[in-house]
Parts: structure tokens; C-alpha cells; sequence
């Protein structure tokens, strides 16, 4: 049987503030920018999940896109679409890059898919920054303490 990848895109918009208490005022704003002012900003996130299956042979598809999107909205959309990010248990104990945020979002999902589906996340925060992860699992506490 053949295998291919199939993305599929999502979008969600939610808040944030980097910021680290283990830097000095100084130091937040000369790693993080605009992105450590204090009232917060949004983004418009722009999420693709890759997975991965075998080609059916009768219908030609590799992935149940309908079962893969349920998967997703109740997983990562619904938890974080319109929600400050900052706020998210996951993000207790770390900042909301979009590096920590690809992460999450892969443990999240790894969790709930069928076992060697899922392939790799990405994310676009802004115009010029994108994000990707594809693994392994981080197995951060905050994904089991929030029961995905
Ligand atoms: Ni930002």
C-alpha cells in the first residue's frame, strides 16, 4: 500500500504576551519586542496539520478528512480560538512563542489520533513567521493535566 501525506488548514485567532519572569524588563523586551508589550496583542493563526496513511485502494484516500477535523476542532481550535493564550494552563510555566505553541499543539493531537498519523504541525503567527515541529512528543505535564 501506498502512503502519502495529506495538510489540512485551520485558522484560529487568540491573544498573547511574551514575556518570561526570568528576564529583566530589559532583557523581555529585547528578546520578544512588540510581542512583550503589556496589554496583550492578537494573532490570526494559520494552522496546518500533516498526516499521514495508506492510499485505499477503493476510494483513493489516504485520510478520513472528516474524523481529522473533528480531531482538530475539538482538540486545539476549541481550546484555543478567542482565548488568551497566556491563560492556558499549558502555558503556566512557559511563554507563548510559537515555537512552545507548535509543540503543545503536537502533543495534543498525538495524543488523539491514530498511532504514526500524525506527521507535522505548522503554524503561521505573522506575515514572516512560521513555525513547524514534527516531533517527537514532548510529553509536557500541562498536556495530561488539561486531559488534551
Ligand atoms: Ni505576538
Amino acid at each position: 500500500m501506498h502512503v502519502a501525506s495529506v495538510t489540512r488548514r485551520y485558522h484560529f485567532a487568540a491573544a498573547h504576551r511574551l514575556h518570561t519572569e526570568h528576564l529583566s524588563e530589559e532583557e523581555n523586551w529585547k528578546v520578544f519586542g512588540k510581542c512583550n508589550n503589556p496589554n496583550g496583542h492578537g494573532h490570526n493563526y494559520t494552522l496546518f496539520v500533516t498526516v499521514r496513511g495508506g492510499i485505499d485502494a477503493q476510494t483513493g484516500r489516504a485520510v478520513a478528512f472528516d474524523t481529522l477535523d473533528r480531531t482538530v476542532q475539538q482538540t486545539v481550535l476549541d481550546r484555543f480560538d478567542h482565548q488568551d493564550l497566556n491563560h492556558d494552563p499549558a502555558f503556566a510555566d512557559r511563554t507563548t512563542t510559537g515555537e512552545n505553541l507548535v509543540l503543545l499543539i503536537w502533543d495534543l493531537l498525538l495524543a488523539q489520533l491514530p498511532p504514526g498519523q500524525l506527521e507535522k504541525i505548522g503554524l503561521i503567527e505573522t506575515r514572516d513567521n512560521y513555525f513547524e515541529y514534527a516531533g517527537p512528543a514532548a510529553q509536557s505535564a500541562a498536556v495530561g493535566r488539561t486531559g488534551g
